[in-house]
């Protein structure tokens, strides 16, 4: 009786504390200085005063913001993973920079989110990876999918999250890497690394489904936005791309198991002397797989070289049997009021598989002037029969550079 008495007063007094925290903390606050003594010295890592307030605000009830206040810190490297409780929204108002010494990771990551849902990652903050080092690194500039060297910001498994405000700064490898994710957002995020940044692509997506990236500006080394086999409900909506490679789907068709694309929006963006523009690419001799639903409107090319490309025959380091043809179908594509100047002759690549032709390629409303003494511009096409219509200049797959089409 007096057990039993005991028990029931234990557990109404542990509803009495959820319920007292809930109604008096609608969101629990932690700041990463006052709280857990990091120290803004340019110095001292974060990592350890990160990861307290991470694990703590993972465990509350409540929604949580932990602050991560203005000032210098050195961050080692960090795993932020859930599931938590509740909520999170991290914000990040300082700079932080990672080791300089690339061979310090293990992983292939500085920073990682993973297993969350609901989380915010926010702030003015500045995710500054010290990449310079690591740039022309021969290894990964031969091969792309180069593992020793960290990305700035990797989103593994999130749910529902937003990131937004934060900046990824000279990355040794990817600024950002999403990987099955479900509904994230991006926006009002930068991404500044120079030209000469070997192997630093702006946003790489894979394996994830509806993802945002908004009213953002993307600058670096290597493809601005780049979207990897799985990419599903992408929208890519605002952004300034340059200098960057531009806008790429793929390259698809390289491993066993690709996951399908399909559904890619990319529309009001604006890209400035890249060697591409909008592309979709596949290996020759792939492996085989499916990219649909792919469409490219309103967009401005500054001074753009290769603006509308679709490759099928995709080989940077000329190691492929280029007899064989691409294993990828690709279908419902369209690119739309698509203007501006062109750096290169060709303006529109639309070289598909001669195993498989591209399907329902559409062009409306293309102006690209190129101003080359060789001009005007021209267009390369095979396997392929666009739907033309709108003001075009130049017209696409007719002019006597065209290759013979078959689709
Ligand atoms: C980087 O770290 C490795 C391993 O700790 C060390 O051998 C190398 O000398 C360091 N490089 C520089 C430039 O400090
Ligand atoms: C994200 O959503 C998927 C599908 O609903 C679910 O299986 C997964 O557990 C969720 N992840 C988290 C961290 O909540
Ligand atoms: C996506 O996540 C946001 C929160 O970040 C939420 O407000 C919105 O309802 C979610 N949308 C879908 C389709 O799940
Ligand atoms: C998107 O581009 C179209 C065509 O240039 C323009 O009419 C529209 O105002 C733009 N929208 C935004 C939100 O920038
Ligand atoms: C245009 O692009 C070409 C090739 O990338 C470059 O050499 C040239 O400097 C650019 N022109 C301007 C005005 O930026």
């Amino acid at each position: 009786m007096g057990v039993e008495l005991n028990m029931n007063v234990g557990a109404v007094s542990l509803i009495l504390v959820i319920l007292w925290s809930i109604y008096t903390a609608e969101s629990t606050f932690i700041d990463v200085v006052s709280n857990y003594g990091a120290k803004p010295d340019g110095s001292s890592d974060l990592r350890a005063p990160l990861l307290y307030a991470w694990r703590e605000a993972c465990k509350s009830l409540t929604p949580t913001t932990i602050l991560i206040p203005k000032g210098n810190y050195r961050l080692s490297q960090a795993s932020l993973e859930g599931p938590c409780m509740s909520a999170i929204d991290v914000q990040f108002q300082g700079y932080i920079q990672a080791p300089m010494n690339a061979s310090f990771f293990k992983d292939s990551y500085w920073v990682v989110f993973k297993y969350v849902s609901d989380l915010t990652v926010s702030g003015s903050g500045v995710f500054d990876g010290q990449g310079a080092a690591s740039w022309g690194n021969s290894e990964c500039f031969r091969t792309k999918f180069c593992a020793v060297h960290p990305i700035n910001l990797r989103f593994d498994y999130l749910n529902n999250s937003v990131i937004q405000d934060i900046t990824s700064k000279d990355s040794k490898q990817f600024h950002v890497n999403v990987l099955g994710c479900r509904n994230i957002t991006f926006q009002r995020f930068t991404v500044s690394a120079p030209e000469i940044s070997t192997n630093t692509d702006g946003i790489h997506i894979g394996r994830s489904d509806l993802v945002r990236i908004l009213d953002s500006r993307i600058e670096t080394g290597d493809d601005c936005v780049s979207l990897g086999d799985g990419s599903k409900n992408v929208y890519i909506e605002r952004v300034m791309c340059g200098p960057g490679h531009g806008i790429s789907v793929g390259s698809l068709g390289f491993f066993q198991g690709e996951e399908d694309v399909v559904g890619v929006f990319v529309r009001n963006c604006t890209l400035t002397n890249t060697p591409n523009g909008v592309r979709i690419k596949t290996w020759p001799a792939s492996q085989p797989g499916k990219a649909l639903e792919m469409h490219f409107e309103d967009i401005i090319m500054n001074n753009v070289s290769f603006p509308i490309i679709i490759d099928q025959e995709y080989c940077p380091w000329n190691q492929c049997n280029l007899k064989a043809p691409s294993n990828v179908q690709l279908s419902t594509i369209s690119f739309k009021n698509i203007r501006g100047t062109s750096a290169s002759r060709e303006v529109v690549r639309l070289v598909c598989s001669k195993g498989f032709p591209c399907q329902g390629v559409e062009l409306a409303d293309i102006n690209l002037i190129y101003q080359g003494l060789d001009g005007p511009g021209i267009s390369d096409c095979a396997n392929v029969a666009p739907i033309l219509s709108g003001t075009l200049n130049p017209i696409p797959c007719t002019a006597s550079f065209t290759r013979i089409v078959q689709a």
